[in-house]
């Protein structure tokens, strides 16, 4: 492997974007979860995380339906040569995955890693040197959620005839599903696959199935992961405490929600401008929508894609979905 990568960084990421991005998150006392991604401290802290907590690590079933979904995929592209663009990459395990089943099938994989962290990136570049060549791989940092142009940013890097896969893997529970899914719906052409996946709450009765994945949230390892961010920002351990709830949201939809509760003041400088939390206020860190099979073929319809396939865990706690425009 090369000493260097090339990365490309659009401007949504560019220091100024992303300072805005902060001070507004700390204004509104809802941080935008991007920031919890960061760091390289950041990156690797969540990704143990994702180690421990996901079924798609530690559930043999879990990687089954996966396995499944990339093999269908890959029997349908007829092309010799496929790009495949990892929408929120992590580490790229699940997207490195689908080019081995590509590769099996003897199609040439290009991989286009997105991600809003750059270790991220880096690390999804380096897991996917495994099954493809360096020059295969283009790493590109963006703010999905920002940036307006990015059809035509990556338009540069692909031909229109291309065969090509979109990924969103374990993305929309992060997301308001209305915010994010317009923005999704345009980087899909019509012949494109996407592949999505969702985390899911299991069983018959949705309240139920939502308690029972709460535990996967509220742990010590999650509540770590979140307070090295607001580390970085000055805030202490002993300055609050974090509480896990289950709320409801917006589309039917029920999500689980992290906050930061202050137990004394504290304030913080940020560039010129100050933060001042009182005792008792509290700051919202992150959320985690879950949904069920119906939710998202429902919402999914809503935004022009429809679904064509989908293979949901035995533990009927994550499901990948096929996709396409309609
Ligand atoms: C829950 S992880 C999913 C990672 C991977 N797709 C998987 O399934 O293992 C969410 C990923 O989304 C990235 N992310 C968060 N906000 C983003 C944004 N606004 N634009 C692009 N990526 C974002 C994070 O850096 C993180 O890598």
């Amino acid at each position: 492997m090369s000493a260097t990568a090339n990365v490309t960084i659009h401007r949504s990421q560019f220091p100024d974007a992303v300072r805005r991005d902060l001070l507004k998150s700390l204004r509104t006392r809802c941080m935008n979860h991007k920031f919890h991604y960061d760091s390289v401290k950041q990156t690797q802290k969540w990704l143990a995380l994702h180690q421990i907590y996901s079924p798609t690590r530690n559930d043999a079933d879990c990687v089954a339906i996966y396995k499944t979904a990339f093999e269908a995929v890959a029997e349908k592209i007829k092309a010799k040569q496929v790009h495949v663009i990892g929408l929120g990459c992590g580490g790229g395990q699940k997207d490195t995955r689908l080019l081995k089943s590509l590769k099996r099938r003897g199609r040439e994989a290009f991989y286009m890693p997105c991600d809003v962290s750059t270790a991220m990136v880096l690390v999804a570049r380096q897991t996917a040197l495994a099954v493809i060549p360096e020059e295969n791989c283009s790493p590109f940092v963006c703010d999905l959620a920002t940036a307006d142009d990015l059809l035509a940013a990556f338009g540069s890097q692909f031909s229109l005839h291309d065969s090509r896969i979109v990924t969103f893997f374990g993305m929309i529970p992060n997301f308001e599903p209305e915010e994010i899914l317009p923005k999704l719906s345009s980087l899909v052409r019509p012949k494109d696959f996407l592949l999505f996946s969702a985390n899911l709450a299991p069983g018959k009765n949705y309240t139920a199935g939502m308690k029972k994945i709460l535990p996967q949230y509220d742990n010590a390892l999650t509540a770590d992961w979140l307070m090295t961010f607001l580390l970085d920002l000055g805030i202490e351990k002993p300055d609050g405490k974090f509480e896990f709830k289950i709320e409801n949201g917006g589309s039917d939809l029920k999500r689980v929600v992290a906050r930061f509760h202050f137990s004394r003041t504290r304030q913080i400088k940020v560039d010129n401008e100050s933060f001042k939390f009182r005792r008792g206020e509290s700051i919202r860190l992150f959320f985690s929508y879950r949904y069920t099979p119906e939710r998202v073929c429902k919402i999914l319809a809503k935004f022009g894609l429809e679904v064509s396939g989908q293979w949901i865990a035995k533990s009927q706690e994550e499901g990948v979905f096929l996709c396409h425009r309609k």
